[in-house]
């Protein structure tokens, strides 16, 4: 695969940086509502989620801990590749505290029904969902994220965190990727 410059790959514009940016804030203002007495462990879903949680736990008003976990399912690929590989677990205890896991996009939702499986082992005392971005139309509704930002079609988006093979995640705003770019 030979990428040019990034910009060149982008079919359209989905949402801009400053699109993301008022919803992102208008999530962490509701965020903080929910949780005002309590302590919430925001747990980051590397890598696609980064850049969304650093402006997220940001718009986030009140006390709340840091935590990473890494997990993978696509790899270099456009597609899901059906299982879900762990690469590194949360570093709190998280028994007996309110979990949010954050995470860039829920597409098949099977990341999410991983990690909530996960976290059922862990004796936490609640556990909920936030994505950027949900392909609404690509999940069972028992797979559905908590709370969302956007709700996306079944597209390739990249951008904002969203990569392809390692790639765009530096992107500011979430565009859709050119079809010629991942078909093979
Ligand atoms: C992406 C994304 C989510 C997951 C969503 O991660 O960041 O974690 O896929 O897809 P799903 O709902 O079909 O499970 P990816 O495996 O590409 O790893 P990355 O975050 O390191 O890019």
């Amino acid at each position: 695969m030979h990428i040019t410059t990034a910009e060149n790959d982008i079919e359209s514009i989905l949402y801009t940086e400053e699109q993301i940016k008022k919803r992102v804030a208008e999530l962490g203002k509701e965020l903080s509502e929910i949780y005002k007495d309590s302590t919430p462990v925001m747990a980051c879903v590397l890598k696609g989620a980064s850049v969304f949680y650093t402006d997220l736990v940001r718009a986030f008003n009140g006390h709340m801990l840091f935590d990473f976990i890494s997990v993978s399912s696509y790899g270099q690929a456009a597609k899901s590749s059906g299982k879900v590989s762990f690469k590194k677990d949360f570093d709190n205890d998280l028994k007996g505290k309110d979990v949010i896991i954050v995470e860039d996009i829920v597409d098949t939702g099977l990341t999410l029904k991983y990690l909530k499986e996960l976290l059922a082992e862990r004796d936490v005392k609640s556990v909920k969902t936030v994505a950027l971005l949900n392909k609404y139309e690509c999940h069972p509704r028992d797979l559905d994220t908590d709370y969302f930002g956007f709700k996306i079609e079944n597209q390739f988006v990249v951008g904002y965190g969203l990569d392809y093979a390692g790639y765009y995640r530096n992107l500011p705003y979430i565009g859709v990727l050119k079809k010629s770019v991942y078909a093979d």
